[in-house]
């Protein structure tokens, strides 16, 4: 069973990506946080964030987000005309102004736009592999019913389902009655996507649902980077082993920030998010010392003191 690692916007850029995959491995494939379409012109910054990637040993799709064929098609060409040849589409996100404007799992319950996609696709882009990332609805944990029997129709690599609604966000009960039910009818190889967190969490869907392709993973790989890793060989790393990966892929990060960001303000930003989900691991004064750390010497010294740095 493959794992792969999820999409999380302010999260897994490029630098995390490249770095996790050098230092921790065990990820079958990333995905890029989703490229949107913005202002008549695919969104620059999502653009470079897969572009200043491109050269990498490990597998890298970039996903897209979109409304309608017109940013639909713009997203798939500009990347096409970048090298991609796989791309993922975004029928899951849930955040209130994506799906508002029909974007995300907005766009899961959009059948007419399903349908001209999977036109597009099957006429316009044959040299392109794609796969879509779902929730099971918007507010309706059935919803997925009428999209899957449009999807069914179209060439996809896999379906990552995470079995939730739009209207739950990321807490509340995983429907795994209906990811079971999207077992039984979808043609396509499934990824399991949801709360798997530990090697316990991981076996215990693998055993549930053995036929799936593989499992996407995204807090849980944020909390502990050895995951992957550790669900490949079959056990768990010591606490000072994870401890000392884990100094080594922040130290990668963010002299990656300190080289490629102006001034202590950006630089601080897109440092701090690196300890989010790391709470647990570090311990919580560890973890407060760290974001309330203003400056760049300060916030150096908060985890040097605490031997989260290695040379
Ligand atoms: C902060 C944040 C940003 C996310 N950004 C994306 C995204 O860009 N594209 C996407 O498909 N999913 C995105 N997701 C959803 C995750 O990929 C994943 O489906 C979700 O977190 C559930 O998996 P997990 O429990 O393993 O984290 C995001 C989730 C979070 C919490």
């Amino acid at each position: 069973m493959k794992i792969f690692s999820a999409p999380l916007q302010g999260y897994t850029n490029s630098a995390w990506r490249h770095f996790h995959a050098e230092i921790f491995g065990g990820v079958h494939c990333y995905f890029t946080p989703f490229i949107r379409f913005e202002k008549g012109e695919v969104r620059r910054r999502d653009l470079n964030d897969y572009i200043s990637e491109l050269n990498t040993n490990h597998t890298l799709v970039p996903q897209i987000i979109f409304r309608d064929l017109h940013e639909f098609q713009n997203l798939v060409t500009t990347l096409r005309a970048k090298g991609a040849n796989s791309i993922d589409l975004n029928l899951g996100c849930p955040f209130p102004p994506q799906v508002h404007h029909g974007r995300g799992s907005g766009a899961l319950i959009n059948h007419t736009l399903l349908r001209d996609i999977s036109k597009s696709i099957c006429t316009d882009l044959p040299d392109i592999s794609f796969s879509v990332k779902m929730r099971l609805g918007v507010d309706s944990s059935a919803q997925w019913q009428g999209a899957l029997e449009i999807l069914n129709a179209l060439p996809l690599t896999h379906i990552t389902i995470h079995p939730r609604t739009a209207a739950q966000q990321y807490k509340g009960e995983l429907h795994l009655d209906q990811f079971k039910s999207i077992t039984a009818v979808s043609r396509h190889p499934l990824l399991f996507n949801g709360d798997i967190r530990s090697l316990d969490d991981f076996h215990r869907i693998a055993d549930t649902f053995p036929a799936i392709h593989g499992v996407m993973i995204g807090r849980g790989l944020l909390a502990r980077p050895s995951l992957a890793h550790e669900i490949a060989a079959g056990h768990t790393l010591s606490d000072e082993e994870l401890r000392h990966k884990l100094s080594l892929l922040h130290r990668h990060i963010f002299t990656h920030h300190l080289e490629t960001k102006c001034g202590e303000s950006q630089i601080l930003s897109a440092a701090k998010p690196f300890w989010d989900y790391l709470e647990e691991f570090i311990g919580h004064k560890a973890f407060k010392a760290i974001k309330k750390a203003t400056g760049i010497d300060k916030y150096t010294k908060s985890f040097q003191q605490r031997g989260l740095w290695v040379n």
